[in-house]
């Protein structure tokens, strides 16, 4: 990703995002490249309403908001602890994006229930093992030629992962491949 592609804000508070994700155990994020990935993906894509399964201190909010800020559009983003969502709060506000996250706290399933859509671009990155049933929640909230972007499909292993694949990649009404990006992501497109 060329420097120049991101503003300066939003370059300052992924490095700043790293850094403090760096000093602890529990922040989970995806690596520069995935981040990079789904940037360029939303860009291309003309995404301007996305949704974001796991927020941890806001590492790859900071990357899908700030692609969608470009196309002018917003972030709703879930995560259940809210000292971390407190904390993705203050670096999304470095980034000058506090505007365009929609922060939610609390259980991902509560969280769907009150979101109407629709979406066109979606990361699935909290419980592995939910992760099925979030596709079938938010499935009827979302646009044509939505993107779904799911992280960890090769590291960690994950028992799951096989019948996942197997319901997204057999649905004819989709199309979806990995993508070998920094922990394997599956990218999935609404047909
Ligand atoms: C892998 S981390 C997300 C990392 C983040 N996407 C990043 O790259 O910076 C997963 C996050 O999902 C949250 N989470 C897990 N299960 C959840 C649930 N059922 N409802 C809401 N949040 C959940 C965890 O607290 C954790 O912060």
């Amino acid at each position: 990703m060329p420097a120049t592609e991101l503003d300066e804000p939003v370059r300052t508070a992924l490095a700043e995002v790293a850094a403090f994700n760096r000093s602890r155990d529990d922040a989970l994020a995806i690596p520069e490249e995935a981040g990079a990935f789904m940037h360029a993906l939303i860009l291309a894509s003309g995404a301007t309403r996305g949704l974001e399964l796991g927020t941890s201190y806001g590492y790859s909010g900071l990357w899908i908001a700030s692609a969608l800020h470009r196309n002018g559009g917003r972030l709703v983003t879930i995560e259940r602890e809210s000292r971390k969502s407190e904390i993705a709060g203050r670096h999304f506000e470095r980034a000058g994006l506090s505007e365009c996250i929609d922060r939610r706290i609390g259980a991902i399933a509560d969280a769907l229930s009150g979101l109407s859509g629709p979406f066109d671009f979606v990361f699935v990155d909290a419980d592995k093992e939910a992760s099925l049933d979030y596709v079938r929640r938010f499935r009827p909230k979302l646009a044509a030629r939505a993107v779904i972007v799911t992280d960890n499909i090769l590291h960690p292993p994950h028992f799951n992962w096989p019948e996942y694949l197997a319901v997204l990649r057999n649905d004819a009404n989709l199309f979806s491949t990995l993508v070998p990006v920094g922990n394997g992501m599956e990218l999935t497109i609404v047909r």
